[in-house]
């Protein structure tokens, strides 16, 4: 499967979605997350994130690898987007900015 990971908080640039075609990004309030058991490995979502956010979860940067657990957990509970929409205004400033996880929500 194919995994968000943390640059995604508060970016949420949404490119992402509309190359899926299983349809399985799920949305939360300032990240997505996309559901393992949905995903086909395609590769397609990955070079869309103007974030680099996107990774195979063989392929997770250290410290990355808890994202796995936490988009399987999120993308229960978070419905699914198919259609980009305009990300945070504030997007760019976010964008590479550390120790975003702490201001996930949920
Ligand atoms: Fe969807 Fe393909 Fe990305 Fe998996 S790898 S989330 S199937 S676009
Ligand atoms: Fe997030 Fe990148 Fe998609 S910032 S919403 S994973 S395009």
């Amino acid at each position: 499967t194919y995994v968000v990971t943390e640059n995604c908080i508060k970016c949420k640039y949404t490119d992402c979605v509309e190359v899926c075609p299983v349809d399985c990004f799920h949305e939360g309030p300032n990240m997505l997350v996309i559901d393992p058991e949905e995903c086909i490995d395609c590769t397609l979502c990955e070079p869309e994130c103007p974030a680099e956010a996107i990774f195979s979860e063989d392929d997770l940067p250290d410290g990355q690898e808890h994202f796995l657990e936490l988009n399987e957990e999120l993308s229960r509970d978070w419905p699914v987007l198919t259609e980009k929409k305009e990300p945070p205004e504030d997007a760019d400033d976010w964008d590479g900015k550390p120790g975003k996880l702490d201001m996930l929500e949920r």
